[in-house]
């Protein structure tokens, strides 16, 4: 479905965020290994996530969902996952078929793991070779490097591996496989990516320990303990709202509940540094995450930055919508050492690169990056998402600033993650 977006006013109100992706995931498939009955609340009912939820279900795993929309989970331990009768499809989601494929590694029955033709073109082989290491037999496309992935788990060998990029799902992935392992399993990456996994699984009573871009875990003599969780809402999806109100004119808003778990939230130190101001309300701690409320004001003296190195994993889902902020700022915003988001959901360099061209923006791509030099005159035309929400979304945020109707092709892709996005916005315009 195409969606036609014209020039707003201004954004004005307050909004809850859909709940955080990556700790929903989480929270389903770590409930599945737990031993007891784990309950979630406010759990993610977009795309990816239930994948997740179905695939656990193919995998033996007692779900039930009560009339509020809140899962319980009857864990039955770390061994008590079943051989799926079928294919299990992961969809669009890189975090299912990658955390999956650390807990199916540990198994001693064969899974087959496939998703939709962008999950089918991501790369595998980052999990596949550290797995295969650690004693798993992994077979896929294309020399053992795309999904489908065949796996063939049994018994388990904990090592120490650098990560080459730093990948939370990379990680978590490694770190699930780990408590299978006989011995320690000890991870380093480049930089801190998000660390919702360790938390979890601590909280749950793995043993794990952080020192730096270092994590350690143990193999589990014991299960885990099941729990309860309320998910927070995501910084990601806030983050369409935050660039929103700070560039269109006349614009305050409340965004209320917001998961501010410092690895996710690098988009919020490079606003400021651009010269946004976004106040945060009532900082709290929920379900062992810090969640506060953001208020943000429209700004429209931005200055450009320089984006790279650690910050990088710490904003990396926001690179979209930091590229459409960055088109409305003066001078020259430079965005590098990113080359690993051409293998998200789409080429994100190559999608925004293109697609903001077309808008008009002074946008340069490089094999890591790109180049912005603003503030550019947005205007409107036909763009497209490549299917990937993110890319969608903000280009919906770029259509919302340009004079005339921007046509967005193929925007109901932010299903995957947001399907009341643009309910939401249609509200917040006055
Ligand atoms: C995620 C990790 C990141 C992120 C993705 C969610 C997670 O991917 O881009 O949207 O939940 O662990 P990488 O690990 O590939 O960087």
């Amino acid at each position: 479905m195409d969606r036609l977006v014209t020039k707003a006013k201004s954004l004005r109100g307050e909004i809850t965020p859909p709940p955080d992706k990556s700790i929903s995931h989480r929270a389903v498939i770590f409930a599945s290994l737990a031993k007891g009955v784990s309950l979630i609340r406010n759990f993610l009912w977009a795309q990816d996530p239930m994948s997740t939820l179905k695939a656990m279900k193919s995998l033996g795993v007692e779900i039930e969902i009560n009339e509020a929309k809140e899962i319980k989970v009857f864990g039955k331990g770390l061994y008590s996952l079943k051989e799926p009768v079928d294919v299990i499809d992961c969809g669009n989601s890189g975090t299912t078929i990658r955390l999956l494929s650390g807990i199916l590694a540990g198994q001693t029955f064969l899974s087959i793991l496939t998703g939709d033709e962008s999950l089918r073109n991501r790369p595998m082989k980052r999990i596949i070779k550290p797995l295969s290491i650690m004693g798993a037999e992994i077979l896929g496309r294309q020399e053992n490097s795309l999904p489908p992935l065949v796996i063939k788990g049994g018994k388990l060998k904990g090592i120490t591996y650098e990560i080459p990029i730093a990948s939370a799902q990379v990680k978590s992935c490694l770190l699930l496989a780990g408590l299978y392992a006989e011995g320690k399993t000890i991870i380093t990456e480049p930089h801190k990516s998000r660390d919702h996994t360790e938390k979890m699984l601590k909280s749950m009573g793995a043993k794990i320990e952080i020192k730096g871009n270092c994590v350690e875990i143990s193999s589990l003599k014991n299960n885990l303990n099941s729990f309860e969780i309320t998910v927070p809402a995501d910084f990601s999806s806030a983050a369409f709202f935050i660039a929103g109100a700070l560039l269109i004119e006349g614009s305050e808003i409340l965004i209320k509940n917001v998961c501010l778990n410092e690895t996710r939230t690098g988009f919020l130190d490079v606003i400021r540094e651009m010269g946004a101001k976004v106040d945060v309300l009532d900082l709290r701690v929920q379900g062992g995450e810090p969640v506060g409320d953001l208020k943000v004001k429209s700004n429209k003296s931005l200055r450009g930055v320089n984006v790279r190195g650690s910050l990088v994993p710490r904003l990396i889902d926001e690179f979209p919508i930091l590229c459409v902020v960055a088109s409305q700022a003066e001078g020259e915003t430079i965005i590098s050492d990113a080359k690993d988001l051409r293998t998200k959901e789409s080429d994100r360099i190559r999608a925004m690169a293109t697609e903001l061209k077309k808008m008009g923006v002074n946008i340069e791509e490089f094999e890591d990056g790109v180049c912005i030099k603003g503030p550019c005159k947005l205007r409107a035309t036909e763009v497209y998402s490549y299917r990937d929400h993110r890319i969608a979304m903000a280009l919906t945020i770029g259509g919302l600033l340009a004079e005339g109707e921007t046509k967005i092709l193929e925007a109901q892709c932010v299903d995957i993650s947001f399907p009341e996005f643009y309910e939401i916005l249609e509200r917040l315009q006055i």
